[in-house]
């Protein structure tokens, strides 16, 4: 497909799957919110049926909410559903990772230094693990152990970490990191499709026929629903993690991932904790220090820039030349990457010295310029940058 055309599509659809995913994330933290605020409501109200009501204003008006204990006596004529946010998230999500990871997978998805996959293989594998993953989520979820929720969160996260182990040692850093995500994202859309909707429409069909309701079928949505909490931050992190080679094209990138994961459910949980009147410092504490302790453990090392080395700037020049400029130039020459890429052109050296400290830290610290090495910088020409840099970027 044509470069320019790709773009667009790239585009619409990022653009389309944020707008989505802030819908659906908003309503859910919203609700999640909300019963966490409900407070025992007046008699007149409880007599109705009602478990929990609130007040609230917003954009200049008060609202006034309130929450049946099991359902009320009669079906209103419009019950607002809240599915599309989720469904569409997710088609949106699934269309742009198709777009760049398996039409582009070449470009973005294999990197021969990683495993040597053909297209075919590379893509069967990413859709297996997609399918895999929410497969046996599923499967897990149904089992005995869901009366176990920590026991069960606990081997959901060993497996989320297997897979990331897996897929960094198949995939590029960005074509693992996306993969995990795209497995933790379709989890979240498959329980509002395949558990929490069912159980929802299961409701109101009890309702409507005026039978008691089968409490089993809120309990399962609950779980799932308490699984989709949890995994909003980290599913949100690894979508963000792409502006950060630092954390995605680390060595131990899988490992990194597991400790974000820890982070940013720690953080929700306090927030859900503080809903309910019950916050703990300590657990945003424990964030805090581990977010600094990653910090520390993953800073690049000590590069062995020379300040004593002898550094020719013709040579500087034409290091990045031969390995920058095809991605990075006002004419590039690489089929893939038409333009400049993220507006950085190095044409010359003072292109050069303007962009050192990206340089270092996209080439010399995380490495992960050139773009999935796909000019074969060698190990020797990153030091020599490094140099270069240390010594103050010189032009002459
Ligand atoms: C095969 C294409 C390709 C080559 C070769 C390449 N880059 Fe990039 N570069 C990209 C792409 C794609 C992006 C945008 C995506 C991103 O920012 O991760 C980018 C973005 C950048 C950015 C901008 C983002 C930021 O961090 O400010 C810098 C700086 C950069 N590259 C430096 C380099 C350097 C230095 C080299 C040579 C050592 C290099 N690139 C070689 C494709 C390439």
């Amino acid at each position: 497909m044509d470069p320019y055309i790709t773009e667009w599509l790239n585009l619409i659809l990022r653009f389309a799957h944020v707008i989505t995913g802030i819908a659906w994330i908003g309503a859910s933290f919203y609700f999640v919110w909300l019963d966490n605020h409900l407070e025992k409501p007046p008699s007149w109200k409880s007599d109705k049926g009602i478990g929990g009501d609130l007040w609230a204003i917003h954009g200049g008006g008060f609202y006034e909410i309130a929450k049946y204990k099991h359902a009320p006596e009669q079906m209103p004529k419009l019950l607002h559903w809240f599915k599309w946010e989720a469904y569409s998230t997710w088609l949106t999500g699934f269309i742009l990772l198709s777009l760049m990871f398996y039409l582009g997978a070449e470009t973005y998805l294999i990197d021969p230094s990683v495993a040597e996959l053909s297209p075919v293989v590379a893509i069967s594998i990413g859709l297996a693990s997609i399918i895999g993953g929410w497969l046996i989520y599923d499967l897990l979820c149904r089992t005995p152990l869901a009366k176990h929720s920590l026991v069960l969160g606990i081997i959901l996260m060993l497996l989320i970490c297997g897979l990331s182990y897996a897929l960094s040692q198949t995939f590029s850093a960005r074509g693992a990191f996306m993969h995990v995500g795209a497995v933790v994202g379709t989890i979240m859309a498959g329980n509002v499709f395949f558990t929490i909707m069912p159980s929802q429409r299961a409701l109101v069909s009890s309702v409507e026929k005026g039978e008691p309701v089968d409490p089993s079928w809120g309990a399962k949505a609950k779980l799932r629903s308490t699984h989709n909490t949890y995994a909003t931050l980290p599913l949100i992190f690894i979508m963000i993690s792409n502006h950060y080679p630092m954390i995605f094209n680390h060595q131990y990138n899988w490992a990194v991932l597991m400790v974000i994961f820890v982070i940013t459910a720690a953080i929700r949980q306090y927030f859900v904790a503080r809903h309910k009147g019950n916050e703990n410092k300590m657990v945003l504490l424990f964030a805090g220090l581990l977010t600094i302790g990653l910090m520390v453990a993953i800073a690049p090392k000590a590069t062995v820039a020379n300040k004593a080395n002898i550094i020719e700037v013709a040579k500087v020049k034409s290091i990045i030349n031969q390995r920058c400029t095809a991605c990075h130039s006002k004419a590039n020459t690489d089929p893939i990457f038409t333009i400049a890429q993220g507006g950085v052109v190095l044409d010359t050296l003072s292109d050069m010295n303007r962009w050192a400290p990206r340089i270092q830290a996209r080439a010399i610290d995380a490495k992960d310029m050139p773009f999935i090495n796909k000019t074969q910088m060698t190990n020797d020409e990153r030091d020599y940058l490094a140099s270069w840099i240390a010594q103050g970027a010189l032009t002459k």
